[in-house]
């Protein structure tokens, strides 16, 4: 077994989403999210580059990246710090396009349009927690107030759509 538990695959590939950390060549932070995220091996995690300039040249320069994924409704997720490698025209790129391929159907819609495969090597993961939970709060009652939160944003966002 690698450094990617069972428990961190699932959730990478289930929240569909992450968000990559890189170092810009004067030092600042660039953080932006990548919704192509798949698990490579129980130590490698990668993302796609669709438009993802700035991230693309940091990790050109400097390979050193942290990404996270989090379920906003359990209130909890997972940080990862690791080491990027760029792979463009070669067996992994074609495998991971060949995987899009048959994903759902955004990633088939997007799998002509992939520039390049960041493939990170974790060397570092560390769960995350909210502290919403110091209280004693289970993740089922966690679970029970974001669905209510997130539902009642969600029907006041139709009913604004419903009225136009
Ligand atoms: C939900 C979501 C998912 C995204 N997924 C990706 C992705 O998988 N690959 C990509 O290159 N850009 C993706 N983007 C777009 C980039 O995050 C966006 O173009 C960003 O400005 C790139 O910044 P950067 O050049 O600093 O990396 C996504 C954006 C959002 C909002």
């Amino acid at each position: 077994m690698g450094i990617l538990t069972e428990a961190m695959q699932q959730a990478l590939t289930e929240q569909r989403l992450i968000f990559v950390a890189t170092v810009c060549p004067d030092g600042t932070p660039n953080l932006s999210p990548k919704g192509t995220v798949m698990v490579w091996d129980d130590d490698h995690v990668l993302f796609t580059d669709l438009a993802s300039p700035g991230t693309m040249r940091n990790l050109e320069n400097n390979p050193a990246v942290e990404i996270n994924t989090l379920d906003v409704f359990a209130r909890k997720g997972y940080r990862f710090k690791g080491i990027a490698k760029i792979h463009r025209g070669d067996a992994v790129f074609d495998t991971v396009v060949d995987r899009m391929r048959t994903g759902t159907a955004t990633l088939q819609g997007l799998a002509d349009s992939v520039r390049a495969i960041a493939l990170i090597r974790v060397e570092q993961a560390l769960p995350l927690v909210s502290p919403g939970y110091w209280g004693g709060a289970t993740e089922a009652d966690m679970r029970r107030q974001y669905e209510a939160y997130w539902s009642e944003i969600n029907a006041e966002w139709h009913s604004g759509q419903d009225a136009g």
